[in-house]
């Protein structure tokens, strides 16, 4: 890559969040994410004769390498593909508690050890990510898996210039990345200092991991070589992470979560994802209020109540289906109808508990009993791709075992440690999202794609832990109430209602009016500057052709051909 590039991919502008990007149209194909080297690479793979499945695990690979604090090879995805014959794929490619985890593993003398499920050894799952992009390739996609490791290989080897976002989640972890000797030597000066923006990071070691697997396949990694070296670190460090665990590690395909809003068919993640579920949950109660129509500050009431209903039953109700029942009447209209009528206009309501799903122990998601960055791609033929992947927090575990170059998960954070002690993301959960052996631990990861009289229009998702469910839930209404293009939608100012805590998360963009009334109502405000990180990819019917657009807060990529 030649240094005037760089500088150019560099000058990616962070710009407010009232500022939407100019929108490009594309006729073959389009790719979102959250860095223009990843979108590059979706792009020239659908260039090169790709489908919208390749161009979307080329990106996914890329965003390993260059964005490799939020996702990578160490970490898992959720992979949602539409393909061009109308078909729905749901791949759970999300990480898996150890099969020696216990359900009071990170207590100590009686007492959490917060620190132990988001650094180190024990707070690392079982990585599903690549496992996850070989499965969507076989079964979807025209490229092979070796085909697409190649170019990032090369990448990851000549190094990239860290953006702005990078440069801030080092500052923030360094002490941390410090304390394991490969990381260090990786990711840190030789001083132990952090690499500042537009200093360039190259990863050797990764590069020979992607590599290897290039030449040996995934087994490579899940029955070789790989595995055994995390194995090795993990009994030397205290870790419960084992070579079988690695070897058992298999992604399952789920069941989509197909629900209705205004006429538009919402296409969801199910659990152990929280996004899909939720989302549904949310616009069902939206479903009763003329959001269209409705003021400014009743329409962000109204959204922000109907948040916090639905993280309450998030909070109770939700883990990993293959474990403990998840009510499927969480998405029943009837259920949201009598959730919405708790909503008053004029305040803020107390919300104690969680809601009754009617049902709750017979109708549930799988066949319970028998058995942070997100990207979106599509292409003429009809293929649509939405993925979130992960490692969780910030370089993750902070863990890279020496000689692999791959950063390690701490999705064990995921997990409700002990019941009501929140997590990394304030986040609180009860027994059905107690850690167990093999379990996966529930996500808030929504990719989602919607469809207008059977054919796709939207693909969007979201990075920032729960916030992820809320911000794809904004950009639907974006486009579907407010008929806004994908890029003005993006651009919107943003809130957060998690439950707990009971406040409301909201950008200062609205405006002090707006900040005002709430607050009168009773809504107790967390103001940002900015929060979030929503891509997404879109039809638009009027001029045929393909709109593109990456959150206007952070950089990133939007492109096509
Ligand atoms: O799966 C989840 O819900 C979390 N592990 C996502 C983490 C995340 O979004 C971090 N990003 N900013």
């Amino acid at each position: 890559m030649k240094f005037r590039l760089w500088a150019v991919l560099l000058g990616v502008a962070v710009v407010g969040p009232t500022q939407a990007q100019a929108a490009e149209r594309w006729t073959h194909g389009a790719v979102a994410s959250v860095h223009p080297l990843a979108t590059e690479a979706g792009v020239r793979v659908l260039k090169e004769g790709g489908n919208a499945v390749d161009a979307a695990i080329a990106t996914a690979i890329t965003l390993g390498i260059v964005d490799g604090h939020d996702s990578g090879l160490g970490g898992g995805c959720f992979i949602l593909i539409r393909a061009a014959d109308g078909s729905v794929t749901a791949i759970d490619a999300r990480e898996t508690a150890p099969a020696l985890a216990k359900r009071d593993m990170f207590l100590k003398d009686g007492k959490v050890d917060e620190e132990a499920s988001k650094t180190g050894a024990l707070a690392v799952a079982t990585p599903g990510a690549l496992a996850g992009y070989q499965l969507a390739l076989e079964k979807l996609g025209r490229r092979k898996l070796a085909d697409l490791l190649q170019p990032a290989a090369q990448l990851a080897e000549e190094g990239f210039p860290i953006d702005e976002v990078y440069a801030r989640k080092y500052a923030m972890t360094t002490d941390k990345l410090a304390r394991f000797e490969s990381s260090k030597k990786i990711l840190l000066h030789a001083d132990g200092s952090a690499l500042k923006q537009g200093e360039i990071l190259k990863q050797p070691e990764l590069a020979a991991t992607l590599r290897a697997i290039g030449e040996r396949g995934i087994d490579w990694f899940y029955k070789g070589e790989f595995a055994e070296k995390v194995d090795a670190w993990m009994r030397a460090n205290g870790g419960v992470l084992r070579k079988e665990d690695f070897a058992a590690y298999a992604p399952k395909l789920r069941e989509p979560l197909r629900t209705k809003y205004r006429g538009y068919d919402i296409i969801g993640f199910p659990p152990p994802s929280s996004g899909g579920v939720h989302v549904a949950e949310i616009l069902n109660m939206l479903d009763g209020f003329d959001v269209p129509h409705l003021s400014l500050v009743d329409r962000t009431h109204v959204i922000a109540e109907s948040m916090k209903l639905a993280f309450a039953d998030r909070a109770f109700w939700l883990g990993d289906p293959d474990f403990v029942p998840v009510p499927r009447s969480l998405i029943d209209p009837g259920y949201a109808k009598s959730l919405a009528a708790k909503i008053d206009l004029k305040k803020a309501i107390p919300v104690p508990a969680h809601g009754e799903p009617p049902n709750a122990k017979t109708e549930i998601f799988g066949d319970f009993g028998k058995h942070t960055t997100h990207l979106s791609a599509a292409d003429a033929d009809g293929n649509w791709v939405a993925i979130t992947q992960t490692i969780n927090t910030a370089f993750g575990s902070k863990v890279i075992v020496p000689g692999t170059g791959v950063i390690l998960n701490d999705e064990m954070d995921d997990f409700a440690v002990a019941p009501g002690v929140p997590n990394a993301f304030k986040l609180v959960g009860a027994e059905a999202n107690a850690v167990a052996p093999l379990k996966r631990p529930l996500s808030s990861m929504s990719p989602t794609i919607v469809l207008k009289d059977g054919n796709p229009i939207l693909s969007v998702g979201a990075a920032g832990g729960p916030t992820i469910i809320t911000q794809t839930l904004l950009a639907i209404v974006g486009v579907i109430d407010l008929k806004l293009d994908i890029g003005t939608a993006l651009a919107r100012p943003r809130i957060h209602q998690q439950w707990s805590p009971d406040q409301l998360k909201i950008e200062e963009a609205f405006g002090e009016d707006i900040l005002k009334e709430l607050e009168a109502r009773g809504h107790r405000l967390d103001k940002q500057k900015r929060f979030g990180a929503c891509q997404g990819v879109m039809w638009d019917a009027a001029s045929q052709s393909f709109q593109a657009a990456h959150d206007p807060r952070v950089p990133g990529g939007a492109g096509g051909w």
